[in-house]
């Protein structure tokens, strides 16, 4: 730990696609066959990224056996770049002890009208949340509907993370049916929790305002699902309808403030619909959940600043 910050070890960092630039302590000092066999396993999902890494160790002779470093590297030599529309995987790591490995396209912003194919900084700072938080903040969260899951990363570290066991159910939707049964399911079997689909995971089909909600839920949560306000009447209906169920307590976004206009309007949305809300964390009112987030999850300057709202009905 330094500054109440969990250190991240460079083979982790490897796997967090970690800037090169960032590296080069790590590289310096880590044991030489642990690291080949690092790269090894990721030149079958990102030979850019090894090529990379291996120029630097080469320019700075950093390894004593720079022969196997030079043929893999001229192994390399037809990477150019990374293609955005190519899969990666990326591992997440929070509180140093939550371990999720998600199959994505980080570099990719929107593709076949959905911008679920990649996972957003807001979902991380979620799950850096979620594994920070005391018992008490999420007591009585047990049937988890998560709305815009993406690439699954929220629902995958609730399910991984200290509240598991408390863990009844989790409705882990999108609305795009593609994404479901393609890349969310396919992170689950990366995490491998596919022998919980069916069981304490639904993944399934969530289009706001169009489909029904799971009249079991307790708690809702969603990240980065309030980027685009023509999409908060479909949105707010699809959370006026969560809290029609009795059970549901409280529903979590976490909002990237790339446009403080939108989030006013989200803002209005939640008065329009009677809902209380309040800040829980923000990356501005709580500068050490941003250092985490940006020096241990995401290895770079967030874009924007992110908040966590919680939402309610008073009864
Ligand atoms: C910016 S992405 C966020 C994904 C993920 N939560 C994250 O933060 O990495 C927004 C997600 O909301 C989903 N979405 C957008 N409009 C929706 C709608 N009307 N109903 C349900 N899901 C929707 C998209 O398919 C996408 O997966």
């Amino acid at each position: 730990m330094v500054n109440g910050i969990s250190e991240v070890n460079v083979y982790d960092r490897l796997l967090q696609r970690c800037p090169v630039t960032k590296l080069h302590d790590g590289l310096k000092s880590a044991d030489s066959e642990k690291l080949r066999d690092r790269l090894v396993t990721i030149l079958e999902v990102n030979p850019y990224y090894v090529k990379q890494v291996i120029r630097v160790i080469i320019d700075n002779n950093y390894h004593n056996d720079i022969e196997w470093f030079y043929e893999k590297y001229v192994d390399l030599l037809q990477y150019s770049s990374m293609d955005s529309k190519k899969m990666d995987i990326i591992r997440y790591i929070f509180n140093g002890e939550v371990y999720v490995d998600i199959n994505e396209r980080p570099n990719l912003i929107s593709a076949m009208s959905t911008t679920g194919f990649r996972t957003w900084e807001a979902a991380s700072y979620l799950c850096d949340y979620i594994s920070n938080v005391d018992t008490e903040s999420l007591n009585g969260c047990s049937t988890v509907l998560e709305l815009g899951a993406g690439t699954g990363l929220c629902s995958l570290t609730l399910l991984k993370g200290k509240f598991q066991d408390d863990l009844k159910k989790v409705y882990v939707t999108d609305g795009d049916t593609e994404l479901i049964s393609g890349q969310l399911l396919s992170n689950f079997k990366l995490n491998e929790m596919e022998h919980e689909i069916g069981q304490k995971v639904k993944l399934q089909r969530l289009l706001w305002g169009e489909d029904s909600i799971p009249n079991d839920i307790d708690c809702v949560i969603g990240a980065d699902v309030t980027y685009d306000d023509t999409l908060f009447d479909d949105l707010f209906k699809c959370l006026r309808q969560c809290f029609e169920i009795e059970s549901c307590k409280m529903c979590l976004i976490a909002s990237t403030i790339r446009n403080v206009e939108t989030d006013r309007k989200f803002l209005e949305h939640c008065h329009d619909s009677d809902f209380k809300v309040e800040i829980i964390q923000s990356t501005e009112l709580d500068p050490q959940s941003k250092a985490r987030v940006e020096q241990t999850i995401l290895n770079k300057p967030l874009i924007a600043p992110i908040m966590i709202y919680k939402i309610y009905k008073e009864i």
